[in-house]
């Protein structure tokens, strides 16, 4: 059984505060501790990659002290933002909150009936899922066409109305964040106890597959005009699952590198033609982004699955043993260890 949001207490790490800021012009990711070590670590590298004025650097000092402030008041932000979208928000499709069978595609059930079998094993299980060329990046069909239409036009409803949204990342400027939306509740926690968590046993198992107790999903979008692509990155999560859910878009494909631990330049990278309906699973620490779309629209669903047992041994971020802070819902997926009483006597 699966820690549910009600009885464990979630975390984020420190380095939360400081770590991993995306400059999208420079394509750099940067460590923001306050203004005098950030000049001292990357004025010359940012000046060689054409920050080469005060305007511009100012520029991007600014983008640096809002992320700051997003990051420290994201936890009352979320809470706000909640409240008002379930005071406010009037739903298309009410009925796509809830998870239902009905919204899998057949081939996700018989993957999900054969990985409960007793006698499962691994080979058995990649009999099944599709290989995609990158290392222990596998898909299989998600959703049917059905619900991803209907959970596209929730989305749309979602973003014309007038309600708050908070924004996924500092990669992605445009997206929807589902706890906010109200997805955590009866369709998420489901998807990730009940379904995801029975194939990342089996081919996560290193990854903390079996003990995946927290997430954070988001959508991404793409849009002529907007976000096109997704720069290089590796995800904060042990294993993730992206589901294409359409609409219809050229371009775009994914690619995948090595994991992180790989230097960077050893790199080569495989190329991946995501299809709408179909999720890719693959481990949080492998290296990927999406290349341009060039026509059209595309929606992913994104969920990062977390372990605690995984990260509270180190944090996926900074490389150091998480230094824990309160937060508010998932956090980053961080638990304290629990000390039996019984035994400090
Ligand atoms: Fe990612
Ligand atoms: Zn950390």
């Amino acid at each position: 059984m699966q820690a549910k949001m009600t009885d464990a207490k979630f975390f984020v790490c420190k380095c939360f505060y400081t770590h991993n800021y995306f400059l999208k012009e420079y394509k750099m990711h940067v460590v923001f501790e306050n203004e005098g070590q950030f000049l001292k670590d990357y004025k010359n590298i940012l000046k060689r990659q054409g920050c080469n004025t005060g305007l511009k650097l100012n520029h991007v000092m600014n983008q640096l002290l809002l992320e700051r402030e997003r990051r420290r008041n994201l936890g009352s932000d979320y809470l706000r933002r909640k409240q008002m979208i379930q005071n406010q928000y009037h739903h298309l499709h009410p009925e796509i909150y809830t998870l239902k069978e009905s919204y899998f595609a057949p081939e996700f059930l018989e993957l999900i009936d054969l990985c409960s079998q007793s006698d499962v094993t691994a080979d058995k299980v990649l009999n099944v899922v599709s290989p995609t060329g990158a290392e222990r990046v596998y898909s299989f069909p998600v959703f049917t066409e059905e619900f991803c239409r209907l959970f596209m036009e929730e989305l749309e409803n979602f973003e014309k109305s007038d309600c708050p949204k908070g924004r996924p990342n500092t990669m992605n400027k445009y997206g929807i964040l589902l706890n906010e939306l109200g997805f955590d509740e009866c369709f998420l926690n489901q998807l990730r106890d009940n379904y995801l968590h029975k194939i990342a046993s089996i081919l996560f198992p290193d990854w903390g597959g079996e003990h995946l107790d927290s997430h954070k999903a988001f959508i991404v979008q793409y849009k002529m005009g907007e976000d096109l692509d997704l720069n290089y990155h590796y995800d904060n999560a042990e294993v993730t699952l992206n589901v294409s859910l359409g609409k219809s878009y050229t371009g775009g494909s994914l690619y995948f590198g090595n994991m992180r631990t790989v230097p960077l330049e050893d790199t080569e990278c495989t190329e991946y033609d995501h299809k709408a309906g179909i999720g890719l699973i693959h481990r949080g620490q492998h290296y990927h982004g999406a290349l341009p779309i060039h026509a059209g629209e595309r929606y992913n669903l994104i969920v990062w699955m977390r372990s605690s047992r995984v990260r509270n041994t180190m944090c996926p971020m900074c490389d150091q043993k998480p230094e824990l802070v309160e937060t508010i819902g998932y956090g980053d997926g961080f638990t304290q260890p629990t000390v039996n009483l019984c035994t400090l006597y």
